[in-house]
């Protein structure tokens, strides 16, 4: 099973664009084989655009949550506000959300929150820079351990970690990470995966790749790299792209 996400940022301004990038997107069928889509637009979307998707095969997430439930949090939107309203999906620990002050403790209880609600958490780590003496090993492998502090073992069904390295991130992105920088990248996070949650819970939680991904580099990512599915940015914001991501998917065994 494939999965592929798109993290629409705060775009598009208005809702009625948001509708009409839905409308556009064009799947090869109407159940998508092996495939898993989940479109993730500003919260305030999501309401709108699950009344508008109907049986549409495509899910929905936030890109953000909170660490409870309920309570006396002026702003925030929480975890059980999002399954009421339709959504499936989480992404928590984003680097742009690390990088308005989020640290690993409030990202770990945010998954927590996350996954108690019902939701699927789709947690990203990823380095700022890669240094040759391959120090971002640590750096993402620590960065990994404190975001899960906590996390329940029960529930690694609905975990998602995305490696998104942040110098491959955005339109100044240098460059996309290449499919065998994401597999090594994966294997180290598998490891870990394993170590924390144990062989069988930990092998079958899922590996994203994101940062710079098109419809031209997706089959390499999931063919060559191995990963278990893509988190799109930009390109997930033209309808016509992120349809063909999703129709490479849908073509790679
Ligand atoms: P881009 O695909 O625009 O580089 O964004 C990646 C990302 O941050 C997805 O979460």
């Amino acid at each position: 099973m494939k999965l592929i996400v798109g993290n629409w940022k705060m775009y598009p301004r208005k809702l009625g664009d948001a509708k009409a990038i839905v409308g556009k997107l064009k799947f090869p069928a109407k159940k998508l084989p092996r495939t898993k889509v989940v479109v993730c637009p500003p919260t305030l979307y999501i309401l709108p655009l699950v009344a508008l998707l109907g049986r549409s095969p495509i899910l929905l997430g936030a890109q953000n949550t909170f660490t409870v439930d309920e309570g006396a949090y002026t702003g925030e939107t929480s975890p059980a506000a999002l399954v009421s309203s339709g959504a499936t999906h989480a992404i928590v620990g984003h680097s742009e959300r690390r990088a308005l002050g989020e640290d690993d403790a409030v990202v770990a209880q945010k998954a927590i929150a996350a996954v108690r609600s019902g939701l699927t958490v789709v947690l990203c780590v990823g380095e700022a820079v890669r240094d040759p003496g391959g120090a971002y090993f640590t750096e993402v492998g620590r960065e990994l351990r404190a975001s899960l502090s906590g996390f329940p073992k029960n529930m690694t069904k609905r975990l998602v970690v995305a490696y998104e390295p942040i110098w491959a991130i955005g339109s100044s992105a240098l460059r996309a990470a290449t499919p065998e920088d994401f597999r090594e990248m994966s294997i180290f996070i598998k490891r870990n995966l394993v170590d924390r949650f144990g062989k069988s819970a930990g092998f079958s939680v899922p590996i994203l790749y994101g940062g710079s991904v098109d419809e031209k580099n997706a089959g390499g990512f999931l063919k060559e790299g191995g990963a278990d599915g893509l988190l799109v940015g930009r390109a997930s914001l033209d309808p016509e792209r992120f349809s063909e991501i999703v129709r490479v998917a849908v073509n790679t065994r």
